[in-house]
């Protein structure tokens, strides 16, 4: 198979990790004799200083020919960030129209820990000692980060606006995704909603059920974003299966699955559109650790076989990569992120050191 990706390397440990998606892509190529020509643009912050643009014109083009796209996550800290002007920041003008250009509504967030390795968890061990297998979907074009936005500066200060908008054909389609999901898991699925208190969430909780009805076989469960805040960390396990959420709620309560997971370093994502889409971490650009060498890949390795099972269809491939990743956690080695006192010195892997086991194990 021949593809060409656009690589997107993004700020802080962007580079550091896609490097090490990179190295598996290579290894993947040399071992099933695929081609994959990547092409290497600006994105983010990063961009917005060598280009002037978080999401520069060529790098649209190059997107818009490209079969996938690879993305490291951007952004900078808040001091750095206070450089650029509100509307030019990576997630308004790079992420955010990232999204919108291909349409990429659903958003898949495996969280996913093994038995064998069940103790990197943050939570108690009989919490977790069955291990973790959720995959939550978030809708991820709609919602109130794409509303009209009235910022306080324009109004004096005195209101400021987000608005949240869901359309029908916007649940329909993410909730056939979830529910579709589901059918190749246990067929459990979860949907989260505020409808207490949001017209949004009723409206989507409506659609929902009017969907589930064309799927029996699956097992509708609704509850509470509170409440699953809530039970997450209470009880994970009750909800393995599928998680249905929409934007932002989904992006809170998925960086929250990384906290009872131990780090969002184990936090791969694909984004998937009508026709392309691309794969990125769940995280952000983690600067507090960048350029140090020690920055989990697990979740841009993972990110990597999210792109070779859903825009490529190449399933042998993908599950050879989950397969590495497993296997190296199996084995007892961590990146420091998951480390813990007990861990053996020699077993404690740099950023660098985890991509090159996991294409050593894939060879
Ligand atoms: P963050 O997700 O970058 O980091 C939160 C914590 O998790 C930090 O302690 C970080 O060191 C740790 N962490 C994250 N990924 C890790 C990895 N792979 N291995 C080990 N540790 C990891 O969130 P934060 O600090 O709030 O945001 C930093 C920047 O990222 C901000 O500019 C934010 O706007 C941006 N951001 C970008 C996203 C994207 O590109 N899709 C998503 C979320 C935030
Ligand atoms: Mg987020």
């Amino acid at each position: 198979m021949q593809k060409m990706i656009a690589v997107l390397e993004g700020d802080g440990i962007g580079p550091e990790i896609v490097k090490e998606g990179v190295k598996v892509l290579n290894a993947i190529e040399n071992k099933f004799g695929h081609k994959f020509n990547l092409e290497y643009c600006p994105f983010g912050a990063s961009a917005y200083f060598s280009d002037g643009s978080c999401f520069p014109e060529k790098t649209k083009s190059v997107c818009d020919e490209a079969d996938a796209i690879i993305k490291g996550p951007v952004g900078l800290a808040v001091t750095e960030m206070n450089k650029i002007p509100q509307a030019e920041r990576p997630e308004i003008a790079g992420i955010l129209p990232l999204r919108e250009r291909y349409d990429t509504f659903a958003n898949y967030r495996p969280v996913y820990l093994d038995k064998s390795y069940a103790e990197i968890s943050t939570l108690k061990e009989e919490l977790v000692s069955e291990g973790i297998d959720i995959m939550m979907i978030r809708e991820l074009v709609g919602g109130i980060y794409f509303g009209k936005k009235v910022e306080g500066e324009s109004t004096g200060m005195e209101y400021s606006t987000d608005e949240c908008t869901y359309k029908r054909k916007d649940v329909e389609r993410i909730a056939h995704v979830a529910f579709r999901e589901a059918q190749g898991r246990n067929k459990i699925i979860t949907n989260v909603h505020k409808s207490n208190v949001l017209a949004t969430s009723r409206f989507w909780n409506a659609i929902v059920e009017e969907i589930a009805k064309n799927y029996s076989d699956v097992q509708y469960n609704s509850i509470l974003v509170d409440n699953v805040a809530f039970q997450l960390v209470k009880n994970p396990r009750q909800f393995n299966g599928v998680m249905l959420l929409e934007n932002m709620q989904g992006d809170i309560i998925t960086d929250q699955a990384g906290g009872l997971l131990g780090t969002l370093g184990l936090m791969p994502s694909a984004c998937v559109g009508p026709d392309k889409g691309y794969v990125e971490p769940a995280h952000g650009s983690a600067p507090d650790i960048a350029g140090k060498n020690i920055a989990n890949p697990y979740s841009m390795i993972g990110s990597v076989a999210f792109m070779l099972e859903k825009f490529f269809d190449l399933k042998e491939e993908a599950s050879l990569i989950w397969d590495a990743l497993k296997k190296v956690l199996k084995d007892g080695y961590r990146s420091s992120d998951i480390a813990d006192k007990n861990t053996p010195k020699e077993k404690i892997l740099s950023t660098a050191d985890f991509g090159n086991k996991i294409a050593e194990y894939i060879k």
